[in-house]
């Protein structure tokens, strides 16, 4: 029975995610900052454990509570949506901290026991913003575009040691914690000047016709994690399928 760590599971993509591998059969260590157990099914197959991906002795204790597994998927991230002129560094830094170097550091921390084995899979999920760029979160494509070209080029990397890399590229999901947890970070990030144009996307937002579900997200990560025909991109989600069709 193979076993899936996945990183970011107190809500939203990660949460449904670990439902559906374990709904599939799978192992999974449903990993997060601050653990909780009422959230997942209770299950001999399925393991709450604690990480916050900024941390590396959290990233160490987390894999070795782990044991060996078969799949990394990527998945923690956080927002920004904010006007760039006014975005403090200090911000941009907290950003690629999780979105960018924490998916590195995961996969640098997995990556002696895939090569080992000769086998396992790493799933990183980023956003379609990479795929259609769009005003006011220039920081956070930026963070989720580096991991674009990380993932394509480690693909090749490790191709050699049977070691798949993916990319999972989610639409636009209103009904997760993603909006609410970027809240204070957000804070003032729309000055007057930019206030009106501002206003024009946000309303675009509530006009959206096609939106992804974490279900879309959590079968194109399935797929991902399971793919055998060397296809590296996965959009999920009709609204980020529709931007490559
Ligand atoms: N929602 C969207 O519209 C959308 C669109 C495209 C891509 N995405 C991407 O999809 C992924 C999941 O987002 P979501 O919509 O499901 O948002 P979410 O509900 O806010 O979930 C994000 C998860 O990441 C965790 N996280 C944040 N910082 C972390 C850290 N340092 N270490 C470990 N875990 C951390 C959060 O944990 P806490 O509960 O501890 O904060 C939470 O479990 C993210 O990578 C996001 O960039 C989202």
């Amino acid at each position: 029975m193979k076993t899936v760590l996945i990183t970011g599971c107190s809500s939203g993509y990660g949460l449904e995610t670990a439902r559906h591998f374990h709904a599939q059969g799978w192992n999974v260590v449903a990993t997060m900052r601050t653990p909780r157990e009422d959230v997942l099914p209770r299950s001999d197959r399925l393991r709450v454990v604690a990480l916050d991906v900024t941390k590396p002795e959290s990233i160490a204790a987390a894999l070795e509570a782990s044991g060996p597994i078969d799949v990394l998927v990527n998945n923690a991230g956080i927002g920004l949506l904010g006007a760039f002129e006014v975005t403090p560094m200090a911000t941009v830094r907290e950003v690629f901290e999780t979105n960018t170097f924490g998916v590195m550091a995961m996969t640098q921390a997995v990556l002696p026991q895939f090569r080992a084995r000769k086998s396992g899979v790493i799933v990183n999920v980023t956003s379609s913003a990479t795929l259609a760029p769009m005003p006011l979160v220039a920081v956070y494509t930026a963070s989720k575009m580096a991991i674009e070209g990380f993932t394509a080029s480690l693909a090749f990397e490790l191709e050699a040691f049977n070691v798949r890399v993916k990319l999972v590229e989610p639409g636009y999901c209103p009904n997760t914690s993603f909006t609410s947890n970027g809240g204070a970070r957000m804070e003032g990030l729309i000055p007057e000047a930019y206030a009106p144009f501002a206003g024009r996307i946000f309303a675009s937002f509530g006009q959206l016709t096609a939106v992804t579900s974490a279900s879309d997200v959590a079968e194109g990560v399935w797929r991902a994690a399971n793919d055998a025909t060397g296809t590296l991109r996965f959009p999920a989600g009709p609204d980020a399928v529709a931007l490559v069709s």
